[in-house]
């Protein structure tokens, strides 16, 4: 299942924000979607998943595994966010309900998507709890978002999306709120599930070191355009735009080994 963007344009309010981009993620691959804060990076996403504020249009065509997602009614693209296209965002306590138990919310997904019951889904929301590796899955289940520490509450929010075994994950800027080890330790296990499912992969960031270790190729957004698509090891070692090296001396002081490989 591939996603294909071809020429989108995203306005709000009649200014435009995306300025007719393209890139593709086939099957299996790992795409990094990065640029300065304000590139149009999450509007992107959003208008992938159907979720663009209100007063925002899009035009052009995004494809999934052939359909065309811009038009596509509401209830057919809230069917493919979460069964076929997971998201996890930056910030995980507002993506989270926080008078709801993380089991339920984990499990509700599960429900609403699989249609088993209560009590087989607290069953299957241990089990994905335990999959994300956060500790004591049996008990941690009936606590809520605010007694979870950061790291936690992301690990809450990847298995929320991962529940229904998706097949593209959109991670936007997922570890951007947390601090550096956690960081790390949050994008190993994205990895590791993108992998162990063959999942494809959407990454947002703003950071080159953090796009060296998850993507194999990066689009750069400058103002709504591209200005650089290429593989992560050429935007390391030969970035051909000011943006593309401007994001690589940013980096530059967090980044290991950039020739070491794609993490
Ligand atoms: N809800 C909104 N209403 C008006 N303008 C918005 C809204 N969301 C984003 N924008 C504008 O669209 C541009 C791109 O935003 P965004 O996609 O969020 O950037 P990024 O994720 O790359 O930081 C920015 O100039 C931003 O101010
Ligand atoms: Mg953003």
């Amino acid at each position: 299942m591939s996603l294909e963007v071809t020429d989108l344009v995203v306005r709000i309010d009649g200014r435009t924000v995306v300025d007719g981009i393209s890139f593709e993620v086939p099957d299996g691959s790992r795409l990094g979607l990065i640029g300065e804060s304000g590139s149009g990076k999450s509007l992107t996403a959003l208008a992938v998943l159907g979720l663009l504020p209100e007063g925002a249009v899009a035009n052009g065509s995004i494809r999934w595994n052939g359909t065309e997602l811009i038009g596509l009614p509401d209830r057919e693209l809230a069917r493919l966010r979460g069964d076929e296209i997971g998201i996890v965002f930056q910030e995980p306590r507002t993506a989270l309900n926080p008078i709801r138990t993380v089991g339920r919310q984990i499990a509700e997904s599960i429900r609403i998507h699989e249609g088993i019951g209560r009590r087989e889904a607290r069953e299957r929301a241990i089990q994905e709890a335990a999959r994300v590796r956060l500790p004591d899955p049996a008990s941690i289940v009936d606590r809520y978002p605010h007694q979870l520490s950061g790291g936690q509450r992301q690990r809450v929010a990847i298995a929320i999306a991962l529940a229904c075994r998706p097949r593209l994950l959109i991670a936007d800027e997922p570890t951007t709120a947390l601090d550096v080890t956690i960081q790390a330790e949050i994008l190993s296990l994205l990895l590791r599930l993108v992998e162990e499912e063959g999942m494809s992969l959407m990454f947002i960031t703003h950071d080159l070191a953090v796009l060296a270790q998850v993507a194999t190729h990066g689009v750069v957004l400058e103002d709504g355009l591209v200005v650089e698509a290429a593989p992560v090891s050429t935007l390391l070692t030969a970035p051909t735009s000011p943006i593309t090296q401007g994001l690589l001396r940013d980096a530059t002081a967090t980044l290991w080994r950039p020739e070491g490989g794609r993490r």
